[in-house]
Protein backbone atom coordinates (compact mmCIF):
# COMPACT_ATOMS: atom_id res chain seq x y z
CA UNK A 1 0.00 0.00 0.00
CA UNK A 2 2.73 2.46 0.84
CA UNK A 3 4.13 1.93 -2.89
CA UNK A 4 0.61 2.65 -4.33
CA UNK A 5 0.00 5.71 -1.99
CA UNK A 6 3.42 6.52 -3.52
CA UNK A 7 2.55 6.30 -7.27
CA UNK A 8 -1.18 7.64 -6.85
CA UNK A 9 0.50 10.68 -5.22
CA UNK A 10 2.83 10.98 -7.40
CA UNK A 11 0.42 11.18 -10.67
CA UNK A 12 -0.66 14.05 -8.50
CA UNK A 13 2.05 16.52 -8.40
CA UNK A 14 1.78 17.92 -11.54
CA UNK A 15 -2.15 18.70 -10.81
CA UNK A 16 -1.59 20.17 -7.30
CA UNK A 17 1.16 21.95 -8.64
CA UNK A 18 -0.24 23.95 -11.82
CA UNK A 19 -3.86 22.40 -12.20
CA UNK A 20 -5.24 23.45 -8.89
CA UNK A 21 -5.94 21.63 -5.77
CA UNK A 22 -9.07 21.63 -6.72
CA UNK A 23 -7.90 19.05 -9.60
CA UNK A 24 -6.12 17.55 -6.95
CA UNK A 25 -8.05 16.74 -4.01
CA UNK A 26 -10.94 15.95 -6.35
CA UNK A 27 -8.35 12.77 -7.69
CA UNK A 28 -7.37 11.94 -4.22
CA UNK A 29 -10.92 11.95 -3.34
CA UNK A 30 -11.55 9.63 -5.80
CA UNK A 31 -8.74 7.06 -5.02
CA UNK A 32 -9.32 7.36 -1.13
CA UNK A 33 -6.12 9.41 -0.35
CA UNK A 34 -5.61 11.15 3.04
CA UNK A 35 -2.50 13.92 3.50
CA UNK A 36 0.17 12.16 4.69
CA UNK A 37 1.66 12.08 8.27
CA UNK A 38 4.73 14.59 9.93
CA UNK A 39 7.58 12.44 9.18
CA UNK A 40 8.90 10.90 12.12
CA UNK A 41 11.36 12.65 14.82
CA UNK A 42 14.92 12.93 13.28
CA UNK A 43 18.30 12.98 15.40
CA UNK A 44 21.23 14.45 13.70
CA UNK A 45 24.38 11.97 13.91
CA UNK A 46 26.72 13.62 16.56
CA UNK A 47 30.24 13.24 17.09
CA UNK A 48 29.70 11.91 20.17
CA UNK A 49 27.80 8.51 18.93
CA UNK A 50 31.63 7.25 18.22
CA UNK A 51 33.02 7.89 21.49
CA UNK A 52 31.12 5.76 23.22
CA UNK A 53 32.25 2.64 20.76
CA UNK A 54 35.44 2.22 20.87
CA UNK A 55 37.71 3.63 17.87
CA UNK A 56 35.00 3.71 15.78
CA UNK A 57 35.00 6.67 13.35
CA UNK A 58 32.42 8.52 10.68
CA UNK A 59 33.30 7.15 7.33
CA UNK A 60 34.06 8.75 4.35
CA UNK A 61 30.94 9.48 1.80
CA UNK A 62 30.72 10.39 -1.82
CA UNK A 63 27.88 12.36 -2.62
CA UNK A 64 27.00 12.54 -5.86
CA UNK A 65 24.89 15.82 -6.91
CA UNK A 66 24.89 18.72 -4.80
CA UNK A 67 21.59 19.66 -4.83
CA UNK A 68 19.31 20.08 -1.76
CA UNK A 69 19.76 16.34 -1.24
CA UNK A 70 23.05 15.96 -1.90
CA UNK A 71 23.66 19.02 0.19
CA UNK A 72 21.10 18.36 3.44
CA UNK A 73 22.91 14.75 3.43
CA UNK A 74 26.70 16.47 3.59
CA UNK A 75 25.21 18.85 6.20
CA UNK A 76 23.98 16.08 8.18
CA UNK A 77 26.72 13.99 7.97
CA UNK A 78 29.42 16.42 8.80
CA UNK A 79 27.83 17.04 12.38
CA UNK A 80 29.76 13.73 13.16
CA UNK A 81 32.73 14.40 10.92
CA UNK A 82 31.95 12.36 8.23
CA UNK A 83 34.25 12.99 5.79
CA UNK A 84 31.70 14.10 2.55
CA UNK A 85 32.86 14.92 -0.94
CA UNK A 86 30.31 16.27 -3.23
CA UNK A 87 30.60 15.84 -7.03
CA UNK A 88 27.89 18.33 -8.89
CA UNK A 89 28.18 18.07 -12.39
CA UNK A 90 26.71 21.54 -13.32
CA UNK A 91 28.68 24.74 -12.65
CA UNK A 92 26.89 25.20 -9.30
CA UNK A 93 25.82 23.84 -6.10
CA UNK A 94 21.91 24.07 -5.85
CA UNK A 95 20.50 21.75 -7.99
CA UNK A 96 16.67 23.04 -8.68
CA UNK A 97 17.28 25.70 -6.13
CA UNK A 98 18.51 28.07 -8.62
CA UNK A 99 17.96 31.94 -8.27
CA UNK A 100 19.23 33.95 -10.71
CA UNK A 101 19.84 38.03 -10.55
CA UNK A 102 21.68 40.50 -12.56
CA UNK A 103 25.34 39.04 -14.38
CA UNK A 104 24.28 35.50 -14.21
CA UNK A 105 24.36 33.61 -17.54
CA UNK A 106 21.59 30.89 -17.84
CA UNK A 107 22.64 28.10 -20.49
CA UNK A 108 20.05 25.23 -21.61
CA UNK A 109 20.33 22.01 -23.62
CA UNK A 110 20.39 22.82 -27.18
CA UNK A 111 19.46 26.20 -26.83
CA UNK A 112 21.11 30.13 -26.60
CA UNK A 113 22.32 31.25 -23.50
CA UNK A 114 20.60 33.99 -21.88
CA UNK A 115 22.30 36.50 -19.94
CA UNK A 116 20.45 37.67 -17.01
CA UNK A 117 20.24 42.02 -16.88
CA UNK A 118 17.83 42.52 -13.81
CA UNK A 119 18.72 45.38 -11.63
CA UNK A 120 19.97 45.68 -8.67
CA UNK A 121 17.92 43.40 -6.05
CA UNK A 122 15.63 41.84 -8.06
CA UNK A 123 16.09 38.15 -8.72
CA UNK A 124 13.92 35.27 -10.04
CA UNK A 125 13.70 32.03 -8.38
CA UNK A 126 13.68 29.80 -11.71
CA UNK A 127 12.92 26.45 -9.25
CA UNK A 128 11.42 26.47 -5.97
CA UNK A 129 9.59 29.71 -4.68
CA UNK A 130 7.16 28.87 -1.83
CA UNK A 131 7.42 26.85 1.24
CA UNK A 132 4.48 25.05 3.32
CA UNK A 133 5.03 26.15 7.45
CA UNK A 134 5.25 22.60 8.00
CA UNK A 135 7.59 21.56 5.81
CA UNK A 136 11.32 21.08 7.31
CA UNK A 137 12.73 23.28 5.02
CA UNK A 138 11.36 26.15 7.44
CA UNK A 139 13.87 24.29 10.42
CA UNK A 140 16.58 24.56 7.81
CA UNK A 141 16.06 28.21 7.52
CA UNK A 142 16.08 28.72 11.67
CA UNK A 143 18.81 26.49 11.74
CA UNK A 144 21.26 28.35 9.05
CA UNK A 145 19.55 31.80 9.90
CA UNK A 146 17.72 32.07 6.88
CA UNK A 147 15.40 35.22 7.27
CA UNK A 148 12.20 34.23 6.16
CA UNK A 149 9.31 36.33 4.50
CA UNK A 150 5.61 35.87 4.04
CA UNK A 151 4.57 34.32 0.35
CA UNK A 152 1.41 35.56 -0.57
CA UNK A 153 -0.16 32.73 -2.31
CA UNK A 154 -3.84 33.58 -2.20
CA UNK A 155 -4.93 37.11 -3.46
CA UNK A 156 -8.32 38.41 -3.27
CA UNK A 157 -7.55 40.82 -5.77
CA UNK A 158 -5.36 39.03 -8.65
CA UNK A 159 -7.20 37.45 -11.35
CA UNK A 160 -9.21 34.42 -12.66
CA UNK A 161 -8.93 34.48 -16.33
CA UNK A 162 -10.85 31.25 -18.16
CA UNK A 163 -13.16 31.07 -21.34
CA UNK A 164 -11.60 34.70 -22.43
CA UNK A 165 -12.79 36.44 -19.57
CA UNK A 166 -10.96 38.38 -16.48
CA UNK A 167 -12.37 38.77 -13.34
CA UNK A 168 -10.90 39.35 -9.84
CA UNK A 169 -10.15 36.09 -7.59
CA UNK A 170 -12.56 37.57 -5.17
CA UNK A 171 -15.69 38.07 -7.15
CA UNK A 172 -14.73 34.59 -8.54
CA UNK A 173 -15.41 33.03 -5.56
CA UNK A 174 -18.06 35.11 -4.22
CA UNK A 175 -19.93 34.00 -7.08
CA UNK A 176 -19.19 30.69 -6.72
CA UNK A 177 -19.44 30.23 -2.96
CA UNK A 178 -22.95 31.97 -3.02
CA UNK A 179 -24.15 29.76 -5.46
CA UNK A 180 -23.49 26.55 -4.26
CA UNK A 181 -24.83 27.96 -0.87
CA UNK A 182 -28.05 29.01 -2.50
CA UNK A 183 -28.36 25.19 -4.49
CA UNK A 184 -27.32 23.78 -1.36
CA UNK A 185 -29.73 25.58 0.55
CA UNK A 186 -32.32 24.97 -2.05
CA UNK A 187 -31.64 21.68 -1.65
CA UNK A 188 -32.02 21.12 2.06
CA UNK A 189 -35.42 22.96 1.66
CA UNK A 190 -36.63 20.69 -0.76
CA UNK A 191 -36.44 18.33 1.72
CA UNK A 192 -33.39 16.43 -0.37
CA UNK A 193 -31.60 15.82 2.60
CA UNK A 194 -34.43 14.81 4.85
CA UNK A 195 -33.29 11.51 4.89
CA UNK A 196 -29.48 12.23 5.03
CA UNK A 197 -29.31 14.16 8.17
CA UNK A 198 -32.13 15.69 11.29
CA UNK A 199 -33.87 18.59 11.24
CA UNK A 200 -31.56 20.15 13.95
CA UNK A 201 -28.43 19.70 11.61
CA UNK A 202 -30.23 21.10 8.53
CA UNK A 203 -30.75 24.23 10.65
CA UNK A 204 -27.06 24.55 11.65
CA UNK A 205 -26.12 23.85 7.91
CA UNK A 206 -28.42 26.62 6.51
CA UNK A 207 -26.71 29.37 9.47
CA UNK A 208 -23.43 28.18 7.51
CA UNK A 209 -24.68 28.38 4.38
CA UNK A 210 -26.15 31.59 4.71
CA UNK A 211 -22.46 32.74 5.81
CA UNK A 212 -20.46 30.92 3.19
CA UNK A 213 -22.16 32.62 0.37
CA UNK A 214 -23.45 35.79 1.97
CA UNK A 215 -27.07 34.91 1.14
CA UNK A 216 -29.64 37.26 1.04
CA UNK A 217 -32.93 36.55 3.64
CA UNK A 218 -34.56 34.30 1.26
CA UNK A 219 -31.44 32.13 0.92
CA UNK A 220 -31.16 32.86 -2.47
CA UNK A 221 -27.50 34.55 -3.38
CA UNK A 222 -28.50 37.93 -4.89
CA UNK A 223 -24.41 39.14 -4.91
CA UNK A 224 -22.38 40.19 -2.21
CA UNK A 225 -20.02 43.28 -1.42
CA UNK A 226 -17.47 40.46 -1.59
CA UNK A 227 -17.50 40.53 -4.93
CA UNK A 228 -15.66 43.78 -4.72
CA UNK A 229 -16.06 47.60 -5.54
CA UNK A 230 -16.19 50.01 -8.53
CA UNK A 231 -15.25 52.50 -6.10
CA UNK A 232 -14.01 51.38 -2.54
CA UNK A 233 -16.55 52.86 0.87
CA UNK A 234 -14.69 55.82 1.88
CA UNK A 235 -16.40 58.64 3.22
CA UNK A 236 -18.98 57.41 0.70
CA UNK A 237 -20.55 53.82 0.92
CA UNK A 238 -18.75 53.16 -2.53
CA UNK A 239 -19.96 51.80 -5.33
CA UNK A 240 -20.15 47.71 -5.39
CA UNK A 241 -19.51 45.40 -8.37
CA UNK A 242 -23.07 45.28 -10.05
CA UNK A 243 -25.03 41.95 -9.36
CA UNK A 244 -23.88 38.68 -10.88
CA UNK A 245 -24.06 36.82 -13.41
CA UNK A 246 -27.32 33.92 -13.54
CA UNK A 247 -25.89 30.63 -11.89
CA UNK A 248 -25.71 29.23 -15.48
CA UNK A 249 -23.35 32.37 -16.39
CA UNK A 250 -21.48 31.84 -13.70
CA UNK A 251 -20.84 28.02 -14.22
CA UNK A 252 -19.89 29.08 -18.43
CA UNK A 253 -17.97 30.76 -17.07
CA UNK A 254 -15.54 28.33 -15.85
CA UNK A 255 -14.04 30.01 -12.88
CA UNK A 256 -14.47 27.17 -10.57
CA UNK A 257 -11.78 25.21 -11.31
CA UNK A 258 -9.16 28.31 -10.66
CA UNK A 259 -9.89 29.67 -6.91
CA UNK A 260 -9.02 26.45 -4.98
CA UNK A 261 -5.49 26.35 -6.04
CA UNK A 262 -4.71 26.82 -2.67
CA UNK A 263 -7.20 24.18 -0.86
CA UNK A 264 -4.23 21.75 -0.74
CA UNK A 265 -2.30 21.06 2.74
CA UNK A 266 0.66 22.06 0.43
CA UNK A 267 -0.50 25.26 -0.93
CA UNK A 268 -2.49 26.87 1.82
CA UNK A 269 -1.63 30.15 3.43
CA UNK A 270 0.30 30.85 4.88
CA UNK A 271 3.73 30.59 3.24
CA UNK A 272 6.73 31.55 3.11
CA UNK A 273 10.11 32.29 1.15
CA UNK A 274 13.76 33.45 2.24
CA UNK A 275 14.16 37.05 1.98
CA UNK A 276 16.24 37.83 -1.14
CA UNK A 277 16.02 34.83 -2.77
CA UNK A 278 15.60 31.00 -2.13
CA UNK A 279 19.25 30.29 -3.40
CA UNK A 280 19.72 31.42 0.42
CA UNK A 281 19.17 27.66 1.69
CA UNK A 282 21.85 26.87 -0.64
CA UNK A 283 24.44 29.43 0.39
CA UNK A 284 24.06 28.51 3.87
CA UNK A 285 24.16 24.91 3.36
CA UNK A 286 27.22 24.93 1.31
CA UNK A 287 29.16 27.32 4.00
CA UNK A 288 27.97 24.77 6.80
CA UNK A 289 29.58 21.62 4.56
CA UNK A 290 32.42 23.54 3.66
CA UNK A 291 32.86 24.71 -0.07
CA UNK A 292 35.55 23.04 -0.30
CA UNK A 293 33.65 19.95 -0.42
CA UNK A 294 31.68 20.44 -3.19
CA UNK A 295 33.48 19.75 -6.97
CA UNK A 296 31.43 21.46 -9.36
CA UNK A 297 32.06 20.71 -13.07
CA UNK A 298 32.52 16.94 -12.14
CA UNK A 299 30.45 14.79 -14.19
CA UNK A 300 30.40 11.24 -12.93
CA UNK A 301 30.59 8.48 -15.84
CA UNK A 302 30.86 5.41 -13.36
CA UNK A 303 29.90 4.15 -9.97
CA UNK A 304 31.32 0.80 -8.83
CA UNK A 305 30.14 -0.59 -5.67
CA UNK A 306 33.27 -2.53 -3.74
CA UNK A 307 33.15 -4.99 -0.60
CA UNK A 308 34.70 -2.89 1.06
CA UNK A 309 33.73 0.85 -0.19
CA UNK A 310 32.72 2.40 -4.00
CA UNK A 311 34.72 3.80 -6.54
CA UNK A 312 33.09 7.26 -8.62
CA UNK A 313 34.62 7.80 -11.67
CA UNK A 314 34.38 11.34 -12.77
CA UNK A 315 35.39 13.89 -15.35
CA UNK A 316 38.12 14.92 -13.27
CA UNK A 317 39.80 11.83 -11.55
CA UNK A 318 38.55 8.66 -9.66
CA UNK A 319 37.31 8.94 -5.95
CA UNK A 320 37.17 6.08 -3.38
CA UNK A 321 35.15 6.27 -0.25
CA UNK A 322 33.00 4.05 1.86
CA UNK A 323 29.63 4.75 1.11
CA UNK A 324 27.70 7.04 -1.86
CA UNK A 325 24.77 8.62 -1.90
CA UNK A 326 23.25 9.26 -5.21
CA UNK A 327 21.49 12.56 -5.29
CA UNK A 328 21.27 13.46 -8.73
CA UNK A 329 17.77 12.59 -10.30
CA UNK A 330 16.80 8.80 -11.26
CA UNK A 331 16.50 9.33 -15.02
CA UNK A 332 20.03 10.92 -15.23
CA UNK A 333 21.63 8.12 -12.54
CA UNK A 334 19.68 5.79 -14.85
CA UNK A 335 22.36 6.54 -17.44
CA UNK A 336 25.41 6.64 -15.45
CA UNK A 337 27.16 2.95 -16.28
CA UNK A 338 27.45 1.19 -12.59
CA UNK A 339 27.11 -2.31 -11.35
CA UNK A 340 24.46 -2.16 -8.90
CA UNK A 341 22.16 -4.43 -10.82
CA UNK A 342 19.87 -4.78 -14.04
CA UNK A 343 16.75 -4.07 -11.06
CA UNK A 344 18.28 -0.69 -10.19
CA UNK A 345 18.48 0.31 -13.19
CA UNK A 346 15.15 -0.26 -13.96
CA UNK A 347 13.67 0.93 -11.27
CA UNK A 348 15.84 4.02 -11.81
CA UNK A 349 13.91 4.19 -15.36
CA UNK A 350 10.27 3.78 -13.64
CA UNK A 351 9.79 7.86 -12.65
CA UNK A 352 8.83 9.75 -15.91
CA UNK A 353 10.64 13.58 -15.63
CA UNK A 354 7.86 16.18 -16.26
CA UNK A 355 8.68 19.22 -17.97
CA UNK A 356 8.48 22.35 -16.00
CA UNK A 357 8.62 26.33 -17.13
CA UNK A 358 9.41 29.92 -15.92
CA UNK A 359 9.57 33.12 -17.00
CA UNK A 360 11.09 35.98 -14.91
CA UNK A 361 9.58 39.36 -16.37
CA UNK A 362 11.62 42.80 -14.97
CA UNK A 363 9.12 45.75 -15.29
CA UNK A 364 10.52 49.35 -15.04
CA UNK A 365 7.61 49.97 -12.46
CA UNK A 366 5.69 47.86 -10.15
CA UNK A 367 2.22 48.49 -12.30
CA UNK A 368 0.67 45.38 -10.90
CA UNK A 369 0.71 47.08 -7.06
CA UNK A 370 0.25 50.90 -8.63
CA UNK A 371 -2.81 49.94 -10.87
CA UNK A 372 -4.13 46.66 -10.23
CA UNK A 373 -3.58 46.80 -6.50
CA UNK A 374 -1.96 43.67 -6.26
CA UNK A 375 0.74 43.21 -3.53
CA UNK A 376 1.53 39.06 -4.41
CA UNK A 377 -0.30 35.96 -5.09
CA UNK A 378 -1.17 34.23 -8.04
CA UNK A 379 -2.92 34.74 -10.73
CA UNK A 380 -5.33 31.85 -12.57
CA UNK A 381 -5.44 31.15 -16.10
CA UNK A 382 -6.85 28.34 -18.20
CA UNK A 383 -4.20 29.61 -20.97
CA UNK A 384 -0.65 27.83 -21.67
CA UNK A 385 0.88 30.38 -19.03
CA UNK A 386 -1.49 28.71 -16.60
CA UNK A 387 -0.45 31.31 -13.31
CA UNK A 388 1.46 34.58 -13.25
CA UNK A 389 3.04 35.48 -9.96
CA UNK A 390 3.51 38.99 -8.03
CA UNK A 391 6.54 39.06 -5.96
CA UNK A 392 5.53 38.79 -2.27
CA UNK A 393 8.52 41.21 -1.53
CA UNK A 394 9.74 44.70 -2.03
CA UNK A 395 6.97 46.43 -2.70
CA UNK A 396 6.80 49.66 -4.06
CA UNK A 397 10.25 49.49 -4.84
CA UNK A 398 10.58 50.94 -8.30
CA UNK A 399 11.34 48.00 -10.47
CA UNK A 400 10.00 44.28 -10.03
CA UNK A 401 9.74 40.81 -11.59
CA UNK A 402 6.70 39.07 -11.85
CA UNK A 403 7.07 35.48 -12.99
CA UNK A 404 4.85 35.50 -16.69
CA UNK A 405 4.36 31.73 -16.69
CA UNK A 406 4.83 29.06 -14.62
CA UNK A 407 3.78 25.41 -16.13
CA UNK A 408 4.33 22.19 -16.76
CA UNK A 409 4.10 18.80 -19.05
CA UNK A 410 2.54 20.01 -22.33
CA UNK A 411 2.52 23.96 -21.67
CA UNK A 412 6.15 23.34 -20.14
CA UNK A 413 7.07 21.41 -23.11
CA UNK A 414 5.49 23.89 -25.87
CA UNK A 415 7.10 27.16 -24.51
CA UNK A 416 10.72 24.92 -23.68
CA UNK A 417 10.86 24.28 -27.43
CA UNK A 418 11.10 28.09 -28.33
CA UNK A 419 13.58 30.66 -28.46
CA UNK A 420 13.39 32.72 -25.55
CA UNK A 421 12.88 35.38 -27.24
CA UNK A 422 9.53 33.52 -28.63
CA UNK A 423 8.74 32.55 -24.88
CA UNK A 424 9.06 36.11 -23.84
CA UNK A 425 6.96 37.26 -26.47
CA UNK A 426 4.36 34.36 -26.48
CA UNK A 427 4.47 35.00 -22.26
CA UNK A 428 3.44 38.50 -23.12
CA UNK A 429 0.50 38.05 -25.47
CA UNK A 430 -1.08 36.18 -23.24
CA UNK A 431 -0.61 38.60 -19.80
CA UNK A 432 -1.93 40.93 -22.05
CA UNK A 433 -5.44 39.32 -22.20
CA UNK A 434 -5.43 39.68 -18.18
CA UNK A 435 -3.67 42.80 -18.02
CA UNK A 436 -3.78 44.58 -21.37
CA UNK A 437 -1.29 46.65 -22.84
CA UNK A 438 0.31 47.99 -19.93
CA UNK A 439 1.68 44.44 -19.63
CA UNK A 440 4.16 45.31 -22.71
CA UNK A 441 5.23 48.19 -21.52
CA UNK A 442 8.20 49.02 -19.28
CA UNK A 443 9.34 45.53 -19.51
CA UNK A 444 13.28 45.63 -18.78
CA UNK A 445 14.58 42.00 -19.22
CA UNK A 446 13.22 38.88 -18.80
CA UNK A 447 14.70 35.09 -18.35
CA UNK A 448 13.06 31.90 -19.10
CA UNK A 449 13.44 28.67 -18.06
CA UNK A 450 13.05 25.08 -19.25
CA UNK A 451 13.93 22.81 -16.51
CA UNK A 452 13.70 19.81 -18.77
CA UNK A 453 16.37 21.39 -21.05
CA UNK A 454 18.77 21.86 -17.75
CA UNK A 455 21.67 19.80 -18.09
CA UNK A 456 22.35 17.11 -15.37
CA UNK A 457 18.51 17.68 -14.26
CA UNK A 458 16.02 17.12 -17.39
CA UNK A 459 12.95 17.82 -15.61
CA UNK A 460 11.39 20.12 -13.61
CA UNK A 461 10.59 16.82 -11.18
CA UNK A 462 8.43 13.31 -11.83
CA UNK A 463 5.77 11.30 -12.04
CA UNK A 464 5.79 7.60 -10.96
CA UNK A 465 3.61 6.39 -13.56
CA UNK A 466 2.25 3.14 -12.23
CA UNK A 467 2.29 1.01 -9.10
CA UNK A 468 5.33 -0.67 -8.34
CA UNK A 469 7.91 -1.84 -6.19
CA UNK A 470 10.75 0.39 -8.05
CA UNK A 471 10.01 3.39 -5.30
CA UNK A 472 10.88 0.84 -2.50
CA UNK A 473 13.87 -0.69 -3.86
CA UNK A 474 15.84 2.79 -4.25
CA UNK A 475 14.39 3.98 -1.14
CA UNK A 476 15.80 1.24 0.63
CA UNK A 477 18.52 -0.08 -0.55
CA UNK A 478 21.01 -2.11 1.30
CA UNK A 479 24.03 -1.62 -0.72
CA UNK A 480 27.09 0.75 0.19
CA UNK A 481 25.42 3.40 -2.70
CA UNK A 482 22.16 4.98 -1.59
CA UNK A 483 19.84 6.99 -3.38
CA UNK A 484 18.12 10.09 -2.63
CA UNK A 485 15.86 13.10 -3.62
CA UNK A 486 12.63 14.47 -3.57
CA UNK A 487 11.62 11.95 -6.16
CA UNK A 488 11.76 9.14 -3.45
CA UNK A 489 9.34 10.65 -1.02
CA UNK A 490 5.57 12.05 -1.05
CA UNK A 491 7.08 15.09 -1.32
CA UNK A 492 7.79 15.43 -4.98
CA UNK A 493 8.87 19.00 -6.29
CA UNK A 494 9.34 20.21 -2.59
CA UNK A 495 12.67 20.98 -1.29
CA UNK A 496 11.33 19.83 1.75
CA UNK A 497 11.05 16.32 -0.26
CA UNK A 498 14.94 15.97 -0.60
CA UNK A 499 16.34 17.44 2.48
CA UNK A 500 13.62 14.23 4.41
CA UNK A 501 14.87 11.62 1.73
CA UNK A 502 18.29 13.15 2.95
CA UNK A 503 17.51 12.84 6.55
CA UNK A 504 16.56 9.42 5.99
CA UNK A 505 19.29 8.27 4.51
CA UNK A 506 21.51 10.07 6.95
CA UNK A 507 19.94 8.03 9.49
CA UNK A 508 20.37 4.55 7.72
CA UNK A 509 23.74 4.82 6.92
CA UNK A 510 24.65 6.40 10.12
CA UNK A 511 22.56 3.34 11.86
CA UNK A 512 24.84 1.15 9.78
CA UNK A 513 28.34 2.56 10.71
CA UNK A 514 27.57 2.18 14.13
CA UNK A 515 26.62 -0.81 13.62
CA UNK A 516 28.92 -2.01 11.42
CA UNK A 517 32.08 -4.83 12.91
N1 LIG B 1 6.09 22.55 -5.22
C1 LIG B 1 5.86 23.15 -6.47
C2 LIG B 1 4.98 24.35 -6.36
O1 LIG B 1 4.78 24.86 -5.30
C3 LIG B 1 5.38 22.17 -7.46
O2 LIG B 1 4.46 24.81 -7.33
Amino acid sequence: MEGAALTRRGLLVGIGAVGGAGAMYAAMGALGLAPTAQDKEFTPPRQSDFTLRGGKAAASVVILGAGVAGLTAAYELGKAGYDCTLLEARERAGGRNLTLRGGDRLTEARGPAQDVRFGEGVYFNAGPGRIAPWMVTLDYCRELGIPIETFVNNNAAAYVHTNGETVRARTARADMYGYVAELLAKATHLGALDRVITKNDQETLLDFLRRFGDLGPRLRYEGSERRGFTEWPGTGGGAPIPAPGTLHQVLAAGTGRAITNDFGYDQATPMFQPVGGMDAIVKKLTEAVGADRIRTGAKVTKVTALADGVEVAYTGGTLKADYCIAALPPHVMARIPHNLGADVTAALRTPVPVAAGKIGLEYGTRWWELEDRIYGGVTETDLDITHIWYPSHDYHAERGLLVGYYNSEKNAELYGALTPEDRRRRALTQGKKIHGEKYRQNLLSSVSIAWQRQEHIEGGWVRWPSVDSSFTLLQRTDGRVYFAGDWLTHLIAWQAGAMESARDVVTRLHQRVLQSP
